[in-house]
């Protein structure tokens, strides 16, 4: 069986006070033991989610990581650094980053790697752009992202990794992918991990991010390989996020 994990990415959005109230909704919610919940708050604001999470079920996330152990990268921060906060889960590969940042797979998987090094779990972000699904390419670009990282890897390191595919074209848009067309990239991504090894297709999460809403995530969470969700706007309100939690349990 595998645990749902809903994970809020705010993103470069927030505040100090956003933070706090997030605590205390998820000090005082009701849960369901059956979901992991993540909150992945910007750099600044990791110390206080740690202090304002604890004694909550919800486990802290960061939005991206360098994967050198230290040194002369002004503006970077390190896997160490976040295992510092008690960080849970890194986002590595989102789209954001690969498209803003330059990060190309490369830069990913070093990422990934990084990330497992100091007993992090690397959320790694996969998905296609408009342009690509409209080419009928979105196998073949979601598989080639996922291969990039999973071919480097020991067998032992992958069972480690949680997948999110995020259709590029459904991030922020308002523009959901429908259940279906989240299924079948989903399916996809699980057959081709069932190639690697049939126990990481029965056990790795693949989680679906693009636009999920309090009112659209019970149908997404509800095929057979969408295993939670990344959700973006819609984590920065906490009611609406818990109402996503919540549907998932
Ligand atoms: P939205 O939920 O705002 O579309 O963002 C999705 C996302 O990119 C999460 O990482």
């Amino acid at each position: 069986m595998r645990m749902p994990l809903i994970a809020g990415n705010w993103k470069m959005n927030g505040s100090l006070t956003l933070v706090e109230q997030f605590g205390q909704a998820f000090a005082e919610a009701a849960l369901a033991p059956s979901v992991e919940v993540c909150l992945i708050p910007p750099f600044p604001y990791l110390g206080a989610a740690q202090a304002a999470l604890a004694g909550t079920p919800v486990a802290l996330g960061a939005q991206t990581l360098n994967p050198e152990p230290s040194g002369a990268h002004t503006g970077e921060v390190s896997a160490a650094m976040l295992a510092e906060f008690g960080v849970r889960y890194v986002l590595v590969g989102h789209s954001e980053r690969r498209s803003l940042y330059g990060e190309d797979d490369v830069a990913v998987s070093a990422r990934v790697v990084s990330a497992l090094e100091a007993g992090l779990t690397p959320v790694l972000c996969v998905g296609e752009t408009l342009e690509q699904r409209e080419a009928e390419r979105t196998e073949a670009v979601v598989l080639g992202q996922l291969e990039a990282v999973f071919d480097a890897l020991a067998p032992e390191s992958r069972r480690r990794v949680v997948i999110a595919y995020e259709p590029v074209w459904a991030i922020g848009t308002g523009r959901t992918a429908t259940p279906e067309q989240a299924q079948a990239v989903h399916a996809a991504i699980r057959r081709r991990l069932a190639a690697y090894a049939p126990e990481l297709a029965e056990t790795l999460r693949v989680l679906y991010g693009g636009s999920m809403k309090a009112d659209n995530a019970a149908e997404l969470l509800a095929q057979p390989d969408i295993d939670g969700g990344l959700v973006g706007g819609a984590s920065l309100k906490v009611d609406d996020f818990l109402a996503i939690c919540q549907s998932a349990g």
